[in-house]
Order: C-alpha cells, then sequence, then structure tokens
C-alpha cells in the first residue's frame, strides 16, 4: 500500500486527533487516498495482522453503537485487540475517578485509546495525561473528528459515483445541515472540515433555539462559503448536492431548551416543519441530491428528521456513510501507528467467504 504524498506520512505519527480542526486540505486527499486502498480489508476481501500484539481501549461513557462498534471492528480488521467500556456504571468513574487517574491507568495497559465523554473539552484533558495517543470518539457538544471524516469521505464517495465534481474535491458543493445544530457534535466538526473546501454554499435548517453556534459559523464564512440561515426546511433542501440530517439532541439541552423542546413537540413542529420523507423529498429536490445522517435516527414518535419511507432510495447514503466509518477509522489507525506501508506484507486471503449482501 503506497503513501500518497511523502510529507504528510509522518505527520499522525503518535498524534492524538481531538479536533477536525487538525486536518488540512492535502491531509484530507491523503487520507481518502489511504481510504481507498483499505476499502478490501474493511470489506474481509483481504486480511492484515499488521496491528497484531497492539492494544486498543475503547473507552464510552456515552451510548454509542456506530462509533464504538466501527472503531474496535476497525483495530481488529488490522489485527489488533480491542478491551472496552461501554457505560460509565461500569468502570471507576462511577467511583469519582478523574479522567487524569483513568487515563494515567489505561495508557499503561493499551497502545491507544478512543474516548467518548459527555464533557465538552474532555477528550483533551483525557490526552494531557495519557502516555499512549487518544482519539476523540465524541465530547458532549464540541466535536467528533472521525465522524466528519467519514462523512466527508462518502460526500467524495457520492460525488465521485455520480461523476459530478471528481473523486478528490468538495469544491462548489451545495450542503443543507438540518436538524438540531446547536448541540449536533458531527455537524461542528463537519463544518470546520467544509471549512477546508472552496466555494461552498451551506444552509443551515434548524429552529431558532437550535442554531448552528457563530463561532462555528464564523469558521466558514472566514473560509469564504455563503451560509444562509433557514428556519423552513424546503427552502433549504431545493437545491443542494447534499441533505445533511441530524438528531434533536434532547440529552444535551438546557432546562428551558428542553421546555421549548416540550412545547414543540406538543405541537407537532418537527415533524410538519423539520421532517424530510419521500413525498417532500420528490418533490422539492434535485434528482441528484444525497441523503445523508450521522445516525442514530430516533425512531420514536416520527421525530427524527429523517423518514423511514426513504430507507429504500438510492440517493440515501447513511448505510453507505456507517460502512464508510470502519475504513476511515482503520485509517486514522494506521496513520497514528505509521504502519500503511506496511499493511501489505502482513496481508494474507481469507480461508472463509464474506456473508454479507451486497453494498445498498
Ligand atoms: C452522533 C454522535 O454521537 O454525535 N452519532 C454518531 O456517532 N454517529 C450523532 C448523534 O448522536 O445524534
Amino acid at each position: 500500500m503506497k503513501k500518497n504524498g511523502g510529507n504528510n506520512g509522518m505527520k499522525f505519527r503518535g498524534t492524538h486527533i481531538l479536533s477536525a480542526d487538525q486536518f488540512s486540505r492535502d491531509d484530507l486527499k491523503h487520507i481518502f487516498h489511504i481510504a481507498d486502498q483499505i476499502a478490501p480489508y474493511a470489506q474481509r476481501k483481504k486480511i492484515t495482522t499488521v496491528l497484531h500484539g497492539a492494544i486498543l481501549s475503547n473507552m464510552f461513557y456515552e451510548p454509542s453503537t456506530r462509533t464504538r462498534i466501527s472503531f474496535g471492528c476497525a483495530f481488529n480488521l488490522l489485527g489488533g485487540y480491542v478491551r472496552e467500556t461501554a457505560t460509565p456504571e461500569q468502570s471507576s468513574v462511577a467511583k469519582g475517578e478523574s479522567l487524569y487517574d483513568t487515563a494515567r491507568v489505561l495508557s499503561g495497559y493499551s497502545d491507544i485509546i478512543v474516548l467518548r465523554h459527555p464533557e465538552a473539552g474532555s477528550a483533551e484533558t483525557f490526552s494531557a495525561a495519557s502516555r499512549v495517543p487518544v482519539i476523540n470518539g465524541g465530547d458532549g457538544d464540541n466535536e467528533h473528528p472521525s465522524q466528519a471524516l467519514l462523512d466527508l469521505y462518502t460526500i467524495y464517495k457520492e460525488f465521485h459515483k455520480k461523476e459530478k465534481n471528481g473523486a478528490a474535491s468538495i469544491d462548489g458543493l451545495r450542503i443543507a445541515l438540518v436538524g438540531d445544530l446547536k448541540y449536533g457534535r458531527a455537524v461542528h466538526s463537519l463544518c470546520r472540515l467544509l471549512a477546508l473546501g472552496r466555494n461552498i454554499k451551506v444552509n443551515l435548517i434548524s429552529p431558532h433555539h437550535l442554531a448552528l453556534p457563530q463561532k462555528i459559523e464564523d469558521i466558514l464564512t472566514a473560509a469564504g462559503h455563503e451560509v444562509n440561515r433557514n428556519h423552513n426546511m424546503v427552502s433549504g433542501i431545493t437545491h443542494v448536492d447534499i441533505i445533511y440530517a441530524s438528531r434533536i439532541q434532547s440529552e444535551r439541552m438546557l432546562p428551558s431548551e428542553a421546555n421549548q423542546f416540550n412545547t414543540d413537540m406538543t405541537d407537532d413542529l418537527y415533524r410538519k416543519t423539520y421532517h424530510l420523507n419521500k413525498a417532500i423529498y420528490t418533490q422539492h429536490c434535485e434528482p441528484n441530491t444525497v441523503i445523508m445522517h450521522p445516525l442514530p435516527r430516533d425512531s420514536r414518535s416520527g421525530l427524527d428528521v429523517l423518514d423511514d419511507d426513504l430507507n429504500e432510495h438510492p440517493n440515501l447514503a447513511i448505510f453507505r456513510q456507517t460502512d464508510n466509518g470502519t475504513i476511515i477509522r482503520m485509517c486514522l489507525f494506521a496513520l497514528i501507528f505509521n504502519v500503511v506501508d506496511q499493511i501489505d506484507t502482513y496481508t494474507y486471503l481469507p480461508a472463509w467467504k464474506n456473508l454479507r449482501k451486497s453494498n445498498v
């Protein structure tokens, strides 16, 4: 497996991945080049043991399905071992242990740590005490950098498939971000990566009290992008390449916002105003508009922005997105351990056949 561009090769060796701000335009190109080559390993067409003997501690102090499992699978697919905590109750934080002590202890047991934690800034605090690299798997309402990378990789792939914009550029992209833009850390990290593109149009669609924080909007405008705030979903999704829907993060709301949220629920605001279903998509969107969502969708009482009736639509990329999560997380591990060009050396063909049906 060949690295693309010598100067980036070592940049991520031994580094923490805490923010999407750490990546440059060249880094994205480099990571996505590696991602294309690592994909057959994620799909089990080839097996590598390049990280044999290395241990990942996968520490999740907030609910997670995709991020936790795909980080674990990614490490296993490179030949490493995974230990994990999936709930705070199972670990010593329930006894009042500090991030500092936990980081010092775990970094003696493992070679790399992925941390998800409800407090913004926790990944940075934890990494300062850790003796091994730390990847931020989501810190409160702040950031989720690996999600942003897999989202952007998905955007590249979707564009490439439609031969719209070439595989190595998001320049000229038109994207609508819909839902809880205030607390959605996946959206916050994605905006930081979108700032690396050129001439991007971003439509921000949310209820007033869940608008994108000004400091993140400023990152987009400082990059020269066109930013429009829409409180009406339909006008914001009509002429875009990507609709990026997101869940209302009710667990992060302040009491006053929770009251507003309950009123909106009673008034059916989300279902009436911020809800994308097949009928609305077909009537208002361009035929090539791709639908994305970091997931999970909140399937309780039709609350989520994205309806189930689009599940079989070819432009729904949400499960291609989740598949790309494993690929991107493998890339991050390979870069941090600086083993990208040794993957092939430690490769063999599996004795078993992958039984998965083709991708949707
Ligand atoms: C997101 C998260 O945890 O920030 N989920 C994920 O990691 N794919 C989005 C969410 O929880 O709504």
